[in-house]
């Protein structure tokens, strides 16, 4: 496990960076996702470990309906999803336009803008995690907390990904590809190909939402349909007989990782219900594995994060099969982010607390836009 972070990632949190004006960070959160109510967690952990003699906070909420507005309510009501209850809501959008690098507040029929400096999108799944927000932030001259278009395109499309990661010779679940018109016959032969158990996926989706583990082949239609009402195409993948295991990547080029946390699993898999309850599962942090195994990990973590041009910081989830093989599983870019989340969770194993784990990803996002 690296102890220390690196070194540009120590010298961003050193008191003597802090700048004489606060920047302002535009925090999003909620979104036009099945992911909404987790954002709100996330949000509101982010939000409550900025530093604030660095940076003022703009908070933005995105309705389930994908309408931006700005909310200067109290932080509690985000995790409560009460926010817009609250008569603190005003209209907001993006000014696409580079010289304002601004958001337009729409009060009275009036625009005003507000000039950001960064804004960080603390949103999960399609319309916020998947490249389209950060495209639009891009566009709109906004450094951009995080991965970038490319990258978290993708990492959302579950699919692509793997080819990428594979033409650097890291296995993953073996797969077949099935969309909307592929036959039902052809579907079942497809899955056979596979063998059981097997995992049906949504290719771009999160937080386990339309995946199924189907143990055999009357199970397979509902778990196909049930798939199809979250994408338009769908995996059928190999179950690892194994465990999965994470690693936290921090940085753009000099990568800073925490420590390799294990997913311990009791039955099924990491469905919704585990993932915020752990009823059933655990997770441990470090990995109950050697150190060898570990770096392995680690290293591999680090190739799939470059493989995918990954930018600011990523959560990387990867199986080890009991033969030993670590085989890609998928990357995160937008991770969970409360004080109980696993990409916080491994960073504070090596010595990096909330606060300068946010410190670190603004501060590498406004470096990235001097590179450019
Ligand atoms: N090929 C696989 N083998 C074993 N378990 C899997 C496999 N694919 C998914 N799982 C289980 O399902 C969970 C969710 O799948 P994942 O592909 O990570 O989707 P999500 O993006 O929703 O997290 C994983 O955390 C793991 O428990
Ligand atoms: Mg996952």
């Amino acid at each position: 496990m690296d102890k220390k972070p690196d070194r540009s990632l120590t010298d961003h949190l050193q008191p003597s960076h802090i700048p004489s004006a606060r920047k302002r960070i535009a925090l999003l959160f909620g979104g036009c996702t099945p992911e909404y109510e987790v954002s709100l967690q996330s949000a509101h952990a982010v939000a409550g470990s900025l530093d604030r003699e660095r940076y003022e906070p703009l908070l933005v909420g995105i309705t389930r309906q994908g309408d931006w507005f700005l909310y200067n309510g109290a932080e509690e009501k985000i995790a409560d999803d009460a926010w817009q209850e609250e008569g603190n809501c005003v209209p907001i959008s993006l000014s696409l336009n580079r010289s304002d690098h601004a958001l337009l507040l729409l009060r009275d029929g009036h625009v005003e803008k507000l000039p950001v400096d960064a804004a960080f999108p603390v949103l999960h799944g399609r319309n916020g995690e998947d490249g389209t927000v950060q495209g639009a932030l891009e566009l709109a001259g906004i450094p951009v907390v995080g991965c970038g278009v490319l990258s978290s395109a993708l990492c959302m499309d579950k699919d692509r990904a793997h080819r990428l990661v594979q033409a650097e010779g890291i296995p993953h679940p073996r797969s077949r590809l099935i969309c909307r018109h592929t036959a039902k016959e052809q579907i079942r032969r497809l899955a056979a190909e596979i063998d059981w158990p097997l995992f049906v996926k949504p290719v771009k989706s999160g937080s386990s939402f339309g995946i199924t583990k189907v143990s055999d082949p009357q199970a397979l239609s509902s778990a196909v349909e049930l798939a199809f009402s979250y994408d338009d195409t769908l995996l059928l993948e190999e179950a690892i007989s194994g465990f999965e295991v994470g690693c936290a990547v921090l940085g753009n080029d000099c990568l800073t990782i925490g420590a390799v946390d294990e997913i311990e699993l009791s039955e099924g898999f990491f469905d919704f219900t585990e993932k915020y309850t752990l009823k059933t599962s655990a997770i441990h942090v470090p990995a109950r594995i050697d150190d060898q195994t570990s770096e392995r990990i680690r290293r591999t973590g680090k190739r799939i994060y470059r493989a995918l041009s990954c930018q600011g910081f990523a959560r990387v989830d990867m199986f080890l099969a009991d033969s030993g093989e670590i085989y890609f599983n998928e990357v995160n870019t937008i991770p969970g982010f409360t004080a109980h989340s696993r990409f916080p969770g491994m960073l504070a194993a090596a010595g990096l607390s909330l606060t300068q784990i946010v410190t670190a990803a603004i501060e590498l996002s406004l470096e990235k836009r001097s590179d450019s």
